[in-house]
């Protein structure tokens, strides 16, 4: 594998500050991935009271998506991400919406989340599971900070994906979307499913596919998703968290 072709890999993994990181978010992420994020956060069927969580949200344009659904109510959309690049980006470009306090945004692995237990009505990622350090844990956590009753999506181009997996761009990944979707079942989430779409925002004919997760009832009591750490953490002030930077 030519080292430009791991630096791409890696900078989708985790983007960095730099030529290939500027050229990923400039030349990918904004543009062809744009209608992926959109489409994910229409699929959510956000409400505008609605806390929504965006998991590696990128340069932040499915978050702008988010907010146009939450800025007439009390809903708020919350980010995480673990690339510094990218959540210095997306504080750039969403500033407004932080300043409103509709939008915050953490650095922060999806894995452990700052957030406590049943906060949010709707979580979305887009080109993102295949990177998460472990698939149980990941679940695990965003199953505990999902209300009963929330649906999560992502939405992914598998056409795309296969090209660019077999030019070796997802050495430091997994798209597998079984794989992900098994693990979905097994942490307890429900009417698992996938769906072949077509763009409705922008292009008519472009395929697309969403996978649609959803969590009726919690069990009543499950040590294992227990959150002793964060049970007294008001979501407002996890500014004040020393774990996590906000911006
Ligand atoms: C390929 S980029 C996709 C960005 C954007 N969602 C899009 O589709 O344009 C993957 C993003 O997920 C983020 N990411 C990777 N692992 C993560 C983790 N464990 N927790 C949160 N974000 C993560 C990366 O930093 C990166 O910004």
């Amino acid at each position: 594998m030519s080292g430009l072709v791991n630096l791409i890999s890696l900078n989708l993994k985790n983007p960095q500050k730099g030529l290939v990181g500027w050229w990923l978010v400039n030349s990918a992420f904004k543009k062809r991935n744009a209608y992926l994020e959109e489409n994910a956060a229409r699929l959510c069927n956000i409400q505008p009271d609605h806390r929504v969580l965006e998991i590696g949200f990128g340069p932040g344009c499915g978050l702008k998506a988010a907010y146009e659904y939450v800025k007439e109510g009390n809903g708020k959309i919350h980010g995480v991400e673990i690339s510094e690049y990218m959540l210095e980006f997306a504080s750039k470009s969403c500033h407004q919406l932080i300043q409103q306090n509709k939008l915050q945004i953490l650095l922060s692995s999806v894995h452990h989340m700052p957030f406590n237990t049943d906060t949010f009505d709707s979580v979305f990622h887009v080109n993102c599971y295949y990177f998460w350090p472990s698939m149980k844990s990941s679940l695990r956590e965003i199953y505990r900070v999902m209300k009963p009753g929330a649906v999560m999506v992502t939405t992914l181009n598998l056409k795309r994906l296969k090209i660019m997996q077999s030019k070796g761009y997802f050495k430091h990944g997994n798209i597998d979307p079984l794989r992900y979707m098994v693990a979905l079942e097994k942490t307890g989430f429900e009417n698992v499913r996938i769906e072949y779409l077509k763009d409705s925002l922008y292009d008519e004919k472009k395929p697309y596919q969403a996978i649609f997760a959803e969590i009726k009832e919690k069990p009543a009591y499950d040590e294992e998703f227990e959150d002793v750490e964060y049970e007294n953490l008001d979501i407002k002030n996890n500014e004040k968290s020393e774990n996590f930077k906000p911006l």
